[in-house]
């Protein structure tokens, strides 16, 4: 009888850690130190050096904009040896530049990879309007209800009582209102500086006491979001959220549909997804770079979608050794 059954196969996923690695550790040596851009610099030369060294045909859907912007990892900028599998691949070497470059919590190396044709393309439209939980409150989430409704259910899956649930978004003058309403039934709110990709894991891992994200942030972050949620077996919804009328007629002229509901399948369709992110600055999901003589540490989460496995992956790199060949000056 045929049971479908097959050996492990190649999981990319274990590849990708060292391109998160490479990114952080090169980026991490500019924690605190006010430069924006050295801190992507940095991040995206290792980045890119890396994933140039993994067997796979891949194009970069969610990157840091166009190709005249270099040394940004562009979108349509093709990566890897050439050779199958063809993938799809979202990038932020840091997320949260803002974060690194002054100190503070939950900046994040990441990337994600995926079968090539299934990741979303946001175009112009820069932010997308979000609400995600983890695995338990899957089906609980109704982007178009009101928060009150949505509060209400994802507590009842979670076995909670509102009062007890604690909501993450980004700090912003455009969520005064939301933060309004989150306060109005009674649950609790973690305002983040920047980031939210992080805050959309949170709602995925149990020891960050996050129950679920709400709010208005980067388009390309929705993609990575639901990436990884997908990998956990959470759950996303997103709309289109143009900031000023240009904004929406270019949407609207390029075929955009700015009433639909993006769900975490619309953002990403793969069903062999990969994912990475390597701490920068010490946050809830994950540990910072360490730098100690001599080498440093560093902490990934790595995930796949089609089996489901999550591995924390604490991993120590010695210059002593790795400066005999590495062209990434880590030390
Ligand atoms: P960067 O790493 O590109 O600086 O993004 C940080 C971030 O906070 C994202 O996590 C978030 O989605 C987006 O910026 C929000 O944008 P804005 O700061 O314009 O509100």
């Amino acid at each position: 009888m045929e049971t479908g059954r097959t050996l492990p196969d190649r999981n990319l996923a274990l590849e990708l850690v060292r391109v998160t690695e490479a990114a952080a550790l090169a980026a991490g040596r500019w924690m605190g130190r006010g430069d924006k851009e050295a801190v992507d610099r940095a991040a995206v030369e290792a980045m890119r050096l890396v994933l140039n060294t993994i067997r796979m045909d891949g194009i970069v859907v969610i990157g840091e904009g166009e190709k005249d912007q270099a040394p940004m990892l562009y979108n349509g900028e093709r990566l890897g040896t050439g050779d199958p599998p063809e993938v799809d691949i979202a990038v932020d070497p840091v997320e949260g530049t803002t974060l690194l470059a002054q100190g503070q919590p939950n900046a994040l190396s990441v990337v994600a990879l995926a079968e090539r044709g299934t990741m979303f393309f946001p175009g112009p439209i820069v932010y997308m309007d979000k609400i995600a939980v983890g695995p338990e409150a899957k089906g609980a989430i109704d982007i178009e209800a009101p928060v009150a409704v949505n509060l209400r259910n994802v507590a009842r899956a979670r076995g909670k009582d509102i009062n007890d649930l604690t909501v993450v978004m980004l700090d912003r003058d455009r969520h005064k209102k939301l933060i309004e309403e989150v306060r109005r039934v009674g649950a609790r709110i973690r305002l983040l500086p920047h980031g939210d990709v992080a805050g959309g894991l949170m709602t995925a891992m149990e020891s960050t006491g996050i129950d679920i994200l709400l709010g208005i942030g980067g388009s390309p972050e929705a993609v990575l979001t639901a990436c990884a949620l997908k990998c956990v077996g959470g759950e996303i919804q997103a709309k289109l959220w143009p900031r000023n009328e240009e904004e929406r007629r270019k949407a609207l002229d390029m075929g955009y549909d700015l009433n639909k509901i993006y769900t975490t399948d619309d953002l990403c369709a793969g069903q062999n997804i990969f994912f990475s992110a390597t701490g920068i600055t010490d946050g809830e999901l994950l540990k910072g770079v360490r730098y100690f003589g001599g080498g440093a540490r560093t902490e990934t989460l790595v995930m796949r979608s089609k089996s489901g496995t999550v591995r924390r992956i604490e991993a120590v790199h010695r210059w002593d050794k790795l400066m005999q060949f590495s062209l990434i000056p880590f030390d």
